[in-house]
């Protein structure tokens, strides 16, 4: 797309900012000087034209050429939710409706160029372009989900003036995404999250132009996912028979996500991190041994015997219809080897396979095995970098996600340089906290500042901001993740070049009270308070 004669809304902004009133700003009146787009689109030129809101004068619809129109659920529910995020807050100070020469805007009228979709994929056009001029303002995509993309961002461009009435600035904005995986995982392995807590989840990377949730559903701690066909996974492996995901629980997750363009990737990590589908089912794990007896405990799957493929096969299958989503993530990582090194039918299976006491080739035999298992039910298998580290065959297409935090670069060119796609993670574990403000280090990041050629550059489909779950739970997942997550989401979606940390302060600042006003507890990024119409 044509980049020339759009102003960057960073030099924008600066000069803006330049010109402010300090008096203003002392009074903490929100202006349309910083409106705190975020994540910043691609070209935003917005004008000093004002139109006029008003929430009984107000309508979403589709323009007359639209192949997605009134029977599309996605939209009719995009629009009743942002009409909500626009209007309908008790907390917004709804001033007098100013009747002066001032425009109204009546309409955002969507156009969507093909049908409306069912289910977002990597591959989905999530490109939008947005014309707002009065009475009637345009918002096109080519798809549903960028339609949803755009409809963020409309809500974004609203504020109310000093009198406090509604207002959006006339201003076109063409936007669409760097990469096409933006992540952020969930732990519910760890500790549970109940449902209401994921989809407040769901509510906040849509606000962030997120589209993937990773759901770390199971670990050693606890197999919380009821199996339709194993059910004495989770009647034994759970914390509790009551920190369950149920059939339906899973389908309503995965329903809420879809309405708002986040597609639902699950991870059943093994062969290590399974201690707890051991509870449930007799045999899958490793018995460790001691001086040549049984110890009684267990460690990762036992990867070989039959019976193992035959269970993880028929869980696999129903994964894979419960699902939609095309990938699955199969884990592999931190995989420890004492157990089947003290095991002596390890050892001899081994033997027989010519793998001399390696076992980072039983690793990979076992890790190659369910790859291909989940790859014939047309499924694509995502893994973390161990099994890529110590691959002996490795299944092609299948995604890398790279995490260790050391030398994480020098992971992400030989990623590259096998021609493998790849997730990166590693500078982004949420999970870890410290003192002031880490968000800036999040945003610091290049996803593509790698050795390698641009052919190799474009290996990286994204990232993903990863929360893990051994200090969260629903009490703190959402002010840990929030805004420090949005640093992440603004890399992911943004232009490489918009970078500077004093504008990204600036605006996430302002996205951050908007979170709060729509019902997510982001905590603060610095001193300050968020304006009167946003008193939580
Ligand atoms: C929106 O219009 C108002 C009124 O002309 C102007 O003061 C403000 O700077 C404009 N906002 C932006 C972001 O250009
Ligand atoms: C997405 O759709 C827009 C509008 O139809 C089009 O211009 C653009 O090339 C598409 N992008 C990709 C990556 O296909
Ligand atoms: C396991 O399966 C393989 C391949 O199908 C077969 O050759 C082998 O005999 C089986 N082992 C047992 C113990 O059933
Ligand atoms: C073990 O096997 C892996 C995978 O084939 C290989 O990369 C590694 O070099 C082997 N390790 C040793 C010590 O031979």
């Amino acid at each position: 797309m044509e980049r020339r004669g759009w102003r960057w809304l960073p030099v924008l902004l600066a000069l803006l900012a330049a010109l402010a009133v300090p008096k203003v700003w002392a009074r903490g009146i929100s202006g349309a000087e910083n409106l705190g787009l975020w994540p910043l689109p691609f070209a935003v030129k917005i004008s000093p034209r004002p139109l006029h809101l008003s929430p009984n004068n107000f309508l979403f619809g589709y323009s007359p050429t639209s192949k997605a129109g009134s029977s599309c659920e996605i939209l009719q529910e995009a629009f009743r939710r942002y009409y909500g995020y626009i209007f309908g807050f008790h907390n917004w100070h709804h001033g007098p409706h100013q009747l002066c020469s001032v425009t109204e805007l009546q309409q955002l009228q969507v156009h969507v160029e093909s049908e409306c979709d069912t289910f977002p994929s990597i591959s989905s056009n999530e490109s939008y372009i947005l014309h707002v001029k009065g009475p009637e303002a345009l918002l096109s995509a080519n798809t549903v989900w960028g339609a949803l993309r755009g409809l963020e961002t409309f809500s974004q461009l609203i504020y109310q003036d000093s009198y406090g009435t509604f207002t959006v600035n006339e201003s076109e904005i063409i936007d669409f995404p760097r990469f096409p995986h933006r992540g952020i995982l969930i732990d519910s392995g760890r500790h549970f999250l109940s449902v209401k807590t994921i989809f407040k989840t769901l509510d906040a990377m849509a606000f962030n132009k997120f589209n993937v949730l990773h759901w770390h559903i199971v670990d050693d701690q606890s197999f919380p996912y009821q199996s339709i066909t194993f059910p004495e996974l989770s009647n034994k492996g759970s914390y509790s028979l009551s920190l369950i995901y149920t059939p339906n629980d899973v389908r309503m997750v995965i329903e809420y996500a879809r309405m708002r363009g986040i597609r639902v990737v699950p991870e059943f990590d093994t062969p290590g991190h399974s201690q707890s589908w051991g509870k449930g089912q007799k045999d899958l794990l490793t018995p460790c041994y001691k001086k040549q007896l049984l110890s009684g405990t267990f460690g990762p799957i036992n990867p070989i015997l039959n019976t193992t493929y035959n269970f993880l096969s028929k869980f696999f299958k129903e994964i894979s219809t419960v699902f939609p989503d095309e990938f699955i993530h199969m884990g592999g990582d931190e995989v420890e080897y004492d157990c089947w090194a003290s095991n002596p039918d390890i050892l001899n299976f081994m033997q027989a396979k010519g793998f001399n006491r390696n076992f980072t080739k039983l690793e990979s035999f076992y890790m190659f095995k369910i790859s291909n298992m989940i790859s014939a039910m047309k499924k694509r298998p995502i893994v973390w970098q161990e099994a890529f580290d110590g691959r002996d065959k490795f299944m092609p297409g299948t995604v890398v996600q790279v995490w260790k935090v050391e030398d994480y670069k020098a992971e992400q060119s030989l990623v590259a340089k096998a021609g493998f796609p790849m997730i990166l993670s590693a500078p982004w574990y949420l999970d870890w906290i410290s003192y002031g403000q880490d968000w800036k280090h999040y945003y610091d990041v290049e996803p593509q500042d790698f050795p390698g050629s641009d052919e190799e550059k474009k290996l990286v489909l994204g990232g993903e901001a990863c929360l893990w779950g051994e200090y969260v739970d629903a009490t703190n997942l959402t002010p840990r993740l929030w805004p420090r997550a949005s640093a992440v989401g603004e890399r992911l979606w943004s232009h490489k070049e918009v970078r500077n940390i004093e504008d990204a302060y600036r605006r996430l600042t302002i996205h951050r009270c908007r979170m709060v006003r729509r019902g997510i507890a982001a905590e603060p990024l610095f001193t300050g308070y968020c304006n009167y119409e946003n008193r939580m």
